[in-house]
């Protein structure tokens, strides 16, 4: 089902439930402070950030614990309606490979992702043009 346009201030209000998040991020190693915020189609919003660990393989991201956190909240059946990932090292970042793939089993193509681009300007592409002919479970199911 196609979903109404974002307004600009449920973007807004999305990129700074994404910086809240990162906040509390646990990165000793990057010192890169990652929120993720996704917005359901319920409406409901979930954050998340990202957690290392000395054993540098375990890191979990930002938008991996949002999703985590948003399937054990609120069940199996969330869709996302958009997402912003936010950063407090004033970087310019988008989902990396494995989180676009994890974000594309709750999400369609379409799904607005929002992003701060260089010198932190807002940003905004969608998950198929980040994530083209994804893997999907339509394939093989
Ligand atoms: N990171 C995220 O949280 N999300 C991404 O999409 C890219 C990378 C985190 C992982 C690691 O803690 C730090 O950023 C540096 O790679």
């Amino acid at each position: 089902m196609t979903q109404p346009a974002l307004t600009e201030s449920e973007k807004s209000h999305l990129r700074a439930l994404a910086a809240e998040a990162a906040a509390h991020s646990y990165s000793p190693y990057s010192h890169f402070r990652v929120g993720a915020a996704l917005l359901l189609t319920t409406g409901e919003s979930i954050t998340g950030c990202n957690v290392e660990n000395a054993s540098f393989r375990l890191t979990s991201c930002a938008e991996q614990a949002a999703i985590a956190r948003a399937v054990t909240q609120l069940g199996p059946q969330i869709r996302l309606r958009a997402v912003a990932v936010a950063n407090l090292n004033d970087a310019p970042s988008m989902p990396c490979g494995a989180c676009r793939q994890t974000l594309a089993e709750f999400a369609p193509d379409p799904t607005p992702i929002l992003y701060p681009g260089e010198g932190g300007s807002p940003q905004e592409t969608t998950l198929g043009d980040l994530l083209p002919h994804a893997f999907r479970a339509e394939f093989f199911t």
